[in-house]
């Protein structure tokens, strides 16, 4: 079918706003035009909205302005009429308690924004970790064409003329001071050569992680996740997906075309084989339900484990984006992928009107030593762990990348922290009674008892166990943990404790058993006592005033549990890109 075959069948929905000689075409038109637009651009061109999280309150989002000007060249080139808007941009270094606390939020903002606007199609500008998930569920509740622009990691961290990853340095650094193996000075002087230029950070976190999964979902052009943010190749790359998602619009390309189950199922393994981090679990969750895609947790056991690590990248091995993307970024682990059988769904559709495999049966592998064989891999199986048992009845997760062997078989007195401020409060006491066998509990992290689920599960070591050479302990919670983080750390325990989760009624001295391996996390005590200390819980429980009213009612009153995405029980689901009915 030629372009002009398909032009004439797709009707445009910017239309229903510009497409009439009478009162309300009059009004849209008009008001638009105080922004000196001709009459010609009314014409019947694709308007492609431009959904920026820029911020300067994101930094690793503060470049996006130039990003989408090069954006609307390509736009505009292919013969549509770029629109920028801004919407709600979660940043995870500022935002407080923790930007997830507004993914949701951001989320509603993107999809009402689409639906209530005169736009035929999106451009989603992401890039900061909870940018890229909001973006994609707002997106898809609308479901119209869009294609993911990422902004791009940041350049190595350097510190004494070594290198140094985004987050995984922070941890580090900090351990090393609470140890004494480094001065104050030298930790605050880090952070200049910890973050040197524009961009998202450059270890395999969470932000990275998520522009792997938007181009293993097949949402964006081949090697979007890793062109380093300042690269010129990254502009080249945002043009190019601005002359695309004209031809999306077209074809009529929309989202639910692109995520399909299939195309989480090769997610999820990618997920695996670069070594991603944990809160993909939650925002993958997220979007399915956006787009209607039934997915478990057990579909990462069933599909993630036993698949090879085989990018070296922080915190799990040794490398960072920039060296990623040089070594043949996202491209190269699915040819990798796909050669040894190993990519689930090899046909599913991408942006660009290709298969996934079609776009990287070539990609070229330049350094073996990031994109590792597979039969050389970083980690020989590599994946999410999802651990169940009477601690977790609705799941737990762990990243064996990031956890020591021999502690994912343990079993250990608790240490028990009632919240974050137990935590920081105890944990410095030299009389602590904890050991390194012990196992650190902590409680009210979760999406409801934070709120927002903060970034807190990798509970720094007790001071005293560091200086005597501990490097890891197991850590439980129902919090989430930074993408840059690492150690033997049980995360996201649902129900969580303020929801009522046997975690809300672990006890000081109490035995915990976990066993990656058979996915078991297990309070060691009876049926009968956990019942009575449950009971005891709901019976002293009472609202938290700072809930009562505003955004914080509005979540935890809504908020799902981690298994389920931690999305809003009312934004499940798509709601479709119906035209609303006018506004005057
Ligand atoms: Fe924004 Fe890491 S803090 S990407």
């Amino acid at each position: 079918m030629t372009t002009e075959d398909k032009k004439s069948k797709v009707k445009l929905r910017s239309a229903e706003w510009f497409g009439t000689q009478d009162k309300n075409g009059f009004m849209y038109r008009s008001w638009m035009k105080n922004q000196g637009i001709p009459d010609h651009e009314f014409q019947g061109k694709p308007i492609i909205g431009i959904c920026n999280t820029w911020s300067e309150l994101t930094p690793c989002n503060a470049h996006f302005r130039k990003l989408a000007e090069h954006v609307k060249k390509g736009i505009i080139e292919a013969g549509g009429w770029p629109v920028e808007f801004p919407v709600f941009s979660s940043g995870e270094s500022n935002l407080r308690p923790t930007a997830m606390l507004t993914r949701n939020l951001a989320s509603m903002d993107v999809e009402e924004s689409i639906r209530g606007n005169p736009v035929d199609a999106v451009v989603l500008l992401v890039g900061c970790d909870k940018t890229t998930p909001a973006l994609l569920m707002g997106a898809a509740s609308v479901d119209v064409p869009a294609i993911v622009v990422t902004g791009g990691p940041m350049l190595n961290g350097k510190l004494n003329g070594k290198n140094i990853g985004s987050g995984t340095a922070v941890w580090q650094l900090h351990e090393q001071v609470k140890a004494g193996e480094i001065k104050m000075h030298d930790f605050l002087a880090a952070e200049a050569g910890h973050s040197r230029s524009a961009g998202t950070c450059n270890t395999m976190g969470t932000a990275s992680t998520m522009a792997c999964m938007a181009e293993s979902l097949g949402t964006s052009l081949p090697h979007n996740a890793a062109i380093p943010a300042v690269d010129a190749r990254r502009y080249v790359l945002a043009h190019l997906s601005g002359m695309r998602i004209v031809d999306m619009v077209w074809e009529d390309l929309r989202l639910s075309k692109v995520l399909t189950k299939e195309a989480f199922e090769n997610a999820i393994r990618v997920n695996a084989a670069i070594g991603g981090s944990t809160n993909a679990v939650i925002h993958l969750k997220a979007i399915a339900g956006r787009i209607g895609v039934d997915l478990e947790l057990e579909d990462w056991t069933r599909i993630g484990r036993g698949t090879p690590t085989v990018v070296d990248l922080l915190p799990s091995g040794r490398f960072l984006m920039e060296e990623f993307y040089y070594a043949g970024g996202l491209p190269g682990v699915i040819r990798r992928l796909g050669e040894a059988n190993l990519l689930p769904n090899p046909t599913a559709l991408t942006v660009n009107g290709k298969s996934l495999w079609d776009n990287c049966l070539d990609a070229p592998i330049y350094d073996d030593e990031v994109i590792r064989p597979l039969d050389k891999p970083l980690i020989a199986d590599g994946g999410i762990c999802i651990l169940r048992g009477n601690l977790a009845p609705r799941g737990a997760v762990l990243k064996p990348s990031a956890a020591t062997p021999e502690l994912m078989k343990h079993r250990g007195r608790a240490v028990v922290f009632e919240n974050l401020e137990d935590y920081k409060a105890r944990i410095v006491d030299p009389d602590l009674d904890v050991d390194a066998s012990c196992i650190l509990v902590m409680k009210n992290c979760g999406p409801k008892g934070y709120p927002g689920m903060a970034e807190v599960g990798n509970m720094g070591l007790p001071p005293k166990l560091l200086a005597a050479g501990v490097k890891d302990m197991v850590r439980i919670s129902d919090a989430r943990m930074s993408g840059t983080a690492y150690g033997t750390v049980v995360l996201h325990v649902a129900p969580e404790a303020r929801a009522g989760g046997p975690l809300a009624v672990v006890q000081e001295g109490d035995f915990i058993e976990l066993d990656c391996a058979a996915g078991r996390l297990h309070l060691d005590i009876s049926d009968e006592e956990l019942k009575t200390r449950l009971d005891a819980w709901a019976a002293a429980q009472t609202v938290d005033p700072a809930d009562a009213t505003g955004y914080r009612h509005l979540y935890v009153n809504h908020v799902l549990q981690a298994d389920e995405g931690c999305d809003f029980d009312f934004l499940r689901g798509c709601r479709g890109s119906a035209v609303p009915r006018h506004s005057h």
